[in-house]
């Protein structure tokens, strides 16, 4: 059996603040599945310690970065596939109310260098003769910033049975860069900072760490893999990803359908079979009646599941309103974020009860209920690496407007006459990112509703479709055979 340590800052039902967290839960229980003896590692937050069960110490890590305290490795599992996890415990970092990056207030934790620092860390450790468990990973598969220095460590301390490792791209935008005194701050020999290395701009990137020290590099789609070799979309990595781009592959995201399967969905007022158009329309009347919103079946529900930035295109959408509000649909929104959008949108709700409806915040359940009712899903993202929430969306019947960017662009395919004729269509996509583009396309998508039949056509093809992780697991696997037969990875058992 294959041992792959997977490494991640959220986890998925432990902790979440996005889509990495629905991977980090998802991906490790398909590979145990198809056979992968898998472990996932990841900060021990007081909730993520307490919903894994996570009592047993696997040892000390001591205090590498001089802390004060020691940190120690506890093992847990994941609710749900029982997937063993490892809980990264040192309360002095990581036992604190607010977020996994940030305070209450939206400020990074002014220590974040340390607390993902000490995670790449013991992630490096638990693949060497320094670790204190037995079982010892062939590969390690890191993903974004928060582990990217874990390759970085194994490259210093020249480990010589050291595991494969790969580093996956959720999101080029977020770097993890950090002030030059912190290299050596976090034990790291002061020739590895360096264009060569992990200087960016005259700051340490814990990202560049992981794209420059790994064996193997990844994103969550093709699309995204070939964007983020072109200045528009790489944040200035571009060069060393292209320099790269043959060890670089874009793995489409899939969907855990255990958990979005509108036939079980335990927070649905109205579970329903995909398809089941009467059923999905009490849904719709039980988000109106909840939402304030004005009781109709005939106006298309447009639902937003997201983080308010502009990176998500959400600035568009505000501009936009007036003209959909005009075309008498409704909208409502669960998401949060940048406190200006956040605003823009309450001040619309508060213009236009009956029509908007906006839900500042983080709800699962109000993200079950908006997939379960909406018609429409809304997501003009300006980038957008994968996107879960079309896959969600895909699978409840609620047909996406996205923008044709990143994995939006290879899942969805743009209602148009021979689309439509040849049942291919599952969604309105736009090329260029702008207030008027999107607009024509929700313009487009209203009108279509009104039609029935053909509305019933983009809906079949929609849940016909299936993203469940199978597929891309299996191709994970292939990437982590390469590894071990290139003579990686020859980890102890
Ligand atoms: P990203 O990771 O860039 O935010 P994804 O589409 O990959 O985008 O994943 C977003 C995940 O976070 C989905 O599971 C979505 O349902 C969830 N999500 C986003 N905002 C909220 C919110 N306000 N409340 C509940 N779930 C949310
Ligand atoms: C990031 C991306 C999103 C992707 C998710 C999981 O948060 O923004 O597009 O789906 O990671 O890979």
């Amino acid at each position: 059996m294959m041992r792959v340590l997977f490494a991640s800052s959220e986890v998925f039902p432990l902790i979440k603040t996005g889509g990495l967290a629905d991977v980090a839960g998802a991906l490790p229980a398909a590979l145990a599945e198809a056979g992968i003896d898998v472990r996932v590692l990841l900060p021990g937050y007081p909730e993520a310690m307490q919903a894994a069960g996570a009592k047993r110490e696997v040892g000390s890590l001591g205090d590498p970065l001089a802390i004060g305290v020691d940190a120690r490795i506890v093992s847990g599992k994941l609710p749900g596939s029982g997937v063993p996890v490892w809980l990264l415990d040192c309360p002095a970092l990581f036992d604190r109310a607010g977020g996994p990056y940030q305070d209450a207030k939206g400020r990074d934790w002014p220590d974040n260098a340390l607390r993902f620092g000490l995670l790449s860390w013991a992630a490096a450790t638990l693949c060497t003769d320094g670790s204190p468990a037995k079982w010892r990973p062939q590969i390690l598969h890191c993903n974004d910033w928060q582990t990217g220095l874990a390759p970085a460590y194994l490259h210093a301390w020249e480990v010589l049975s050291r595991p494969g490792t790969v580093f996956t791209i959720h999101n080029i935008a977020y770097q993890g860069q950090f002030p030059p005194e912190t290299v050596a701050r976090l034990g790291l020999p002061p020739e590895m900072y360096a264009m060569d290395g992990l200087e960016y701009y005259d700051s340490l990137s814990f990202l560049k760490g992981g794209l420059f020290y790994s064996d193997r590099l990844t994103t969550v789609s093709p699309r995204y893999a070939k964007e983020i070799q072109t200045p528009a979309f790489g944040c200035g990595i571009e060069g060393l990803l292209a320099q790269r781009s043959a060890d670089l592959v874009g793995i489409l995201n899939g969907a855990d359908y255990g958990v979005w399967n509108p036939t079980s969905d335990p927070h649905l007022a109205h579970p329903y079979k995909p398809g089941d158009a009467a059923g999905k329309a009490r849904n719709k009347v039980a988000v109106q009646a909840e939402l304030g919103l004005a009781p109709s079946a005939d106006a298309p529900l447009l639902v937003i599941v997201s983080r308010l930035n502009d990176h998500k295109g959400m600035d568009l959408v505000l501009s936009a309103l007036p003209t959909i509000l005009r075309l008498g649909a409704q909208v409502a929104v669960v998401g949060a974020g940048d406190s200006s959008l956040e605003d823009g949108f309450r001040a619309v709700a508060a213009t236009h009860p009956t029509q908007v409806a906006v839900r500042i915040g983080y709800s699962e359940q109000l993200a079950h209920q908006l997939m379960a009712a909406g018609d429409m899903l809304l997501m003009p993202s300006r980038f957008e690496p994968c996107g879960l929430t079309q896959f969600y969306a895909l699978r409840y019947g609620t047909v996406p407007i996205a923008h044709a960017t990143g994995g939006l662009a290879d899942t969805l395919v743009d209602t148009g006459y021979d689309t439509l004729m040849t049942g291919t269509a599952n969604g309105f996509v736009f090329e260029h990112c702008n207030a008027g583009a999107f607009q024509w396309a929700v313009e487009r998508a209203v009108a279509l509703f009104a039609k029935k039949d053909q509305w019933r056509k983009i809906v079949t093809s929609c849940i016909g479709q299936d993203f469940g992780w199978s597929r891309s697991a299996a191709r994970y696997i292939d990437l982590y055979k390469s590894l071990v037969a290139n003579g990686k990875g020859r980890g102890k058992e």
